[in-house]
């Protein structure tokens, strides 16, 4: 039994079901994704001290819709359904669910009826997020009208005796401007947490995980790229059980200048862990002579990264377990959670992730953790700057930034290119502005004049990229100061010899991708 307070998340299959969860811990306090029809005994034995109830793509009023358990609703907890988690409460407890003449979609006015709770400290109209077709049309008895809209009489409800609010909008969404003050009158003055959970918090508890699950005689191996992930599990693993973690760091020469350096510097020097190298640039760059398809890149990588793994791996006796930052989203979307859901989604595979053949037993010591969180753990963990905000970097590295053939000598062009361009936007103020940056080598030669001269064999030409993006599923260019680019565009033409024209990617994705490969 945990002694932190949790409010658990019914998650009814909605698309902002995380959204809330990461609500609630933006908020400071602790919470959990969980199965819509988990038993109040798997309740109390999350130390549960309130419940929401997601939206969901069905209809509650259709008979093979999810459900949750009758006797939650009476167990005492308060509850929050918002959307279709109102619904399904309004209907169990014998109101009536329709379907509307038309569905209410986007930002809509509110007016506040009644000076409750959920609503202290908000002004009588505000705006707020609408996303259903569904509506309740008949209340339950006892309960009452707290705010409607103008096509909605029952946007928020509560209970007169049970501790039951519902909405029908979506306060978990930044379209809806109070949102967050609801949320915190929920959380705070109806489910009275105390607000003081932080991520640090989980530090002690994985660390203890990590010993059980581990015993006290095996090694652990953890392939360490240098990114926050991977950085923050080998730092717990090593508070966990010091020297039999090994790290492996597999240098495929594909990486960006400085970078293997780093982290050498920091885990090998500062941490005092046990840090393997894997050399293997020869490897990696003979694999890669003569292609230029993309995925072909992609699928040579990954595979010598696994056998280069596999061969360090063999040589470290009584190494049963790897270590992998195994993220809260994924094992949400993989029904893996807590009363987590029945039915897979998706099963998940950590990209660049080593095989199950490989035949480790898993250690994900992040598995709780959203990723803005894995960087706040990160900083406790006293792990520097420069990993903690370090930009996503791809698996297979500047081979997928240098369009076309991969060669020694375009790979040490493209990283004195990307060094310059790291150089400048963190000089500037924009790195942590910024999603991704970087620069991709293009297999073009264009006109130039250098001094009196004409330039044209041997030039290359680069194209920058800056995108800002919440999810990596969509993006957009980043509208960075003129300046900055002058200065970039200058110092790469001045420093490094054979670029004679320096672009500035200005696609969004999508139709683009945000790497150019
Ligand atoms: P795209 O180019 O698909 O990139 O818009 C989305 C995010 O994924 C990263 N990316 C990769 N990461 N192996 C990785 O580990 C890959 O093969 C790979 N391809 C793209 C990309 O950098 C961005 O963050």
């Amino acid at each position: 039994m945990t002694s932190q307070q949790t409010i658990a998340v019914l998650d009814f299959g909605s698309q902002y079901t995380r959204l809330i969860a990461r609500r609630v811990r933006e908020n400071h306090v602790h919470s959990l994704v969980v199965r819509p029809d988990i038993n109040c005994e798997e309740l109390r034995h999350l130390n549960v001290a309130g419940l929401i109830f997601s939206g969901s793509p069905s209809s509650a009023y259709d008979p093979t819709a999810p459900q949750c358990q009758p006797d939650v609703l009476s167990a005492g907890w308060p509850i929050l359904g918002i959307c279709y988690g109102m619904q399904l409460v309004c209907r169990m407890l014998g109101g009536r669910v329709v379907r509307g003449t038309m569905r209410e979609y986007g930002r809509v006015p509110l007016q506040i009826l009644s000076a409750d709770q959920l609503f202290q400290h908000l002004p009588e109209h505000t705006t707020v997020w609408m996303s259903h077709g569904d509506r309740v049309e008949t209340l339950p008895e006892d309960c009452e009208v707290l705010a409607r809209t103008g096509d909605c009489p029952h946007a928020a409800v509560r209970h007169r005796t049970l501790p039951f609010w519902g909405v029908q909008f979506h306060p978990e969404v930044t379209h809806t401007p109070d949102g967050g003050r609801i949320l915190r009158n929920f959380l705070y003055d109806i489910c009275r947490c105390s607000g003081n959970w932080h991520v640090g918090q989980m530090i002690p508890k994985i660390i203890e995980g990590v010993r059980a699950q581990v015993g006290a005689a095996e090694r652990v191996l953890c392939g360490l790229s240098g990114g926050v992930d991977s950085s923050t599990v080998a730092t717990l693993l090593h508070r966990a059980i010091g020297d039999r973690l090994v790290c492996i760091f597999v240098d495929n020469g594909l990486l960006r200048k400085n970078e293997r350096h780093l982290v050498e510097a920091t885990f090998r020097e500062h941490f005092q862990m046990t840090l393997r190298i894997a050399e293997a640039q020869d490897r990696f760059l003979a694999a890669l002579s003569g292609v230029t398809d993309p995925q072909q890149k992609r699928r040579i990588i990954g595979h010598e990264f696994i056998e280069v793994f596999r061969q360090e791996a063999i040589s470290i006796p009584s190494a049963r377990f790897l270590a992998q930052g195994t993220l809260y989203p994924d094992v949400i979307e993989s029904g893996q959670s807590p009363g987590g859901k029945a039915t897979n989604i998706k099963i998940h595979h950590n990209v660049g992730g080593l095989p199950e053949e490989l035949g480790f037993e898993l250690i994900e010591p992040l598995r709780d953790l959203f990723k803005d969180e894995v960087r706040l753990m990160a900083e406790h963990l006293g792990l520097p700057e420069e990993i903690v905000w370090r930009h996503p970097f791809p698996g297979p590295g500047l081979a997928v930034r240098i369009v076309g053939e991969v060669t020694r000598s375009r790979l040490e062009l493209l990283r004195e290119v990307d060094a310059i361009v790291l150089d400048e936007i963190r000089a500037a103020g924009w790195y942590r502005k910024i999603a991704q940056a970087f620069a991709v080598l293009l297999p073009v030669s264009a006109v130039g004049v250098t001094g009196d001269h004409r330039s044209y064999e041997d030039t290359q030409v680069v194209s920058i990229r800056f995108v800002e993006t919440e999810d990596y599923m969509t993006a957009d260019w980043v509208r960075i100061d003129y300046e900055v680019l002058a200065r970039i565009s200058s110092r790469i033409m001045n420093e490094v010899r054979g670029i004679n024209r320096v672009t500035y990617d200005i696609s969004s994705k999508p139709p683009a991708t945000i790497e150019w490969e």
